[in-house]
């Protein structure tokens, strides 16, 4: 029998089975709360427990530790009820209405943009089409059940192409695929869009985006959507890669300095070289050097796991409130 699920603080009731996660039942019946990995990585979906019980999962204790469980906290990709819940979490009303698809796509284009990342170009059915919010990703089906997510670097407004950044990871299953066998006209399946990092156009306030090596995808859609819908929101977007030939786009990010004056960037080397004269070191190091007071912004951040727990957690150090940074971690897809 399903037990019954309260969401806090808008008063939605909803069913939940015992084998099934608070977030799949959530998505299920239409309600939208924040996610992002749905495998337990990225925090994004933490939230309150306010009554009940539940069946933690899997988690690991650097993503949710013993003494947020005691706090009340659990990751809602992962918990299952014990008992009727009552939970906190923010809805976020804006992808309420996109619709999830599982679609085919024909591989159109695969560019190498930097030594080990491809651009590779996907073309949906004409028949269809593929609403979603600039930072969202999609999940590459495969045949053997498996999942990769990867974001969506383009915008919705040019849909014609679905355009995702991919890092070669040695021995994975798919990305090696598509450094060596994949080819052009190859037919992919996907799931999407999916997640919530995107954009909160409700606010007005100043923009800080973080992103390391591919993590550059999701906020290079964002980034195009800003520009097109002709925002003047400050944007001081963050790079940081470990070697300088890992920078792609380079043109792209030129042409968006000279047009648009309230577009600043800031590009880290980790392990620079000697031709290398920007900045060096952490991405985070150097935001927090730059904005000691960071509490007027909304942070959009995006990049390895460890990357984004510790920029939220210097972030929110230097006075921003959590409710104002919104995190996409990923580990690369194999
Ligand atoms: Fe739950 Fe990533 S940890 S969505």
């Amino acid at each position: 029998m399903p037990y019954r699920l309260t969401i806090e603080p808008s008063g939605h009731e909803l069913d939940c089975d015992s084998d099934e996660t608070i977030l799949e039942a959530a998505l299920r019946h239409g309600f939208n709360i924040p996610y992002s990995c749905r495998n337990g990585t990225c925090a994004t979906c933490k939230g309150r427990i306010l009554s009940g019980t539940v069946d933690y999962g899997d988690v690991e204790e650097k993503v949710l530790s013993d003494a947020e469980k005691a706090e009340g906290l659990a990751l809602f990709c992962q918990a299952m009820p014990l008992s009727d819940l009552k939970i906190e979490v923010r809805e976020i009303g804006a992808a309420k209405d996109i619709q999830i698809k599982t679609l085919p796509a024909r591989v159109a284009k695969i560019e190498d943009v930097a030594p080990d990342v491809r651009a590779l170009f996907l073309k949906i059915p004409s028949t269809e089409r593929l609403q979603f919010l600039p930072g969202q990703y999609i999940d590459i089906l495969l045949k053997d059940g498996s999942r990769r997510g990867f974001s969506l670097a383009n915008t919705p407004n040019d849909d014609a192409l679905l355009e995702l950044h991919i890092k070669k990871v040695v021995g994975g299953a798919f990305t090696g695929h598509v450094f060596s066998g994949m080819k052009e006209k190859d037919i992919l399946r996907f799931e999407g869009p999916l997640g919530t990092f995107f954009i909160r156009q409700e606010s007005t306030r100043p923009l800080l985006m973080v992103a390391t090596g591919t993590g550059f995808a999701p906020i290079k859609g964002m980034l195009e959507s800003l520009f097109a819908q002709g925002s003047i929101r400050p944007i001081h977007f963050y790079w940081g890669v470990r070697h300088a030939e890992d920078f792609y786009y380079e043109s792209l990010l030129q042409q968006w300095q000279s047009q648009y004056s309230h577009f600043n960037l800031t590009k880290i080397v980790s392990q620079p070289d000697s031709q290398w004269s920007g900045p060096t070191g952490y991405v985070t190091e150097q935001v927090i050097k730059d904005f000691p007071d960071a509490s007027a912004f909304d942070a959009y951040i995006c990049g390895h796991p460890d990357m984004v727990f510790s920029m939220s957690a210097v972030l929110e150090q230097a006075g921003l409130n959590s409710e104002h940074i919104f995190a996409d971690a990923f580990v690369f897809a194999k």
